[in-house]
């Protein structure tokens, strides 16, 4: 018993040393100047993206994948023409879209299946509608392939603005 009140005595005294060092970090801490505290960088939430010239409307052929870069040349991507409106379809039809074409599950590179107007990945077979907004309708992706914000200005010249999802591998769609 005796034994045992001794072991509980040094486990108490141990607790205490503990604390002390705890209190001591925290005064310390106060007691830092301003300049010395480190201070979280700013969220960078707003992106800007480049308008960028992709083609004009003469260069694109029905239902035939037209191959771009934005919103730089490492970022592969696709113009189409489907020939109906669909979403997110710019020009005086609202049939021109654009696509990102890395694939957002591990990056490969997609290909056009000009019959189901689809986007597919020879890696993992993730499958992507380009009549729906690059929406995932099989495979492993965790998410939509990044559809380009277009513009077609009266020449008939199609611009990039933008982007609706992160491409893969970047932290910003913009570098
Ligand atoms: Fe495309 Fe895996 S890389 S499905």
């Amino acid at each position: 018993m005796d034994r045992c009140n001794r072991l509980v005595d040094v486990g108490r005294r141990q607790f205490l040393r503990g604390g002390a060092f705890a209190a001591a970090g925290v005064a310390t801490a106060v007691a830092l100047p301003a300049q010395a505290q480190t201070k979280a960088a700013p969220g960078l939430a707003l992106v800007e993206y480049p308008s960028n010239k992709l083609a004009n409307i003469a260069d694109l052929k029905p239902n035939e994948p037209f191959d771009v870069g934005y919103p730089d040349e490492n970022a592969p991507g696709v113009l189409l023409k489907l020939g109906m409106k669909v979403e997110g379809g710019a020009g005086p039809d609202g049939d021109i879209v654009g696509f990102s074409t890395i694939c957002p599950h591990k990056g490969f590179p997609l290909n056009y299946n000009a019959e189901d107007r689809t986007l597919n990945c020879p890696g993992h077979y993730s499958r992507f509608d380009c009549e729906a907004g690059g929406q995932q309708i099989w495979g492993q992706a965790t998410q939509n392939l990044p559809q380009y914000l277009l513009r077609v200005d009266d020449k008939g010249d199609v611009f990039a603005e933008g982007l609706d999802e992160l491409i893969y591998g970047r932290l910003s769609n913009v570098l």
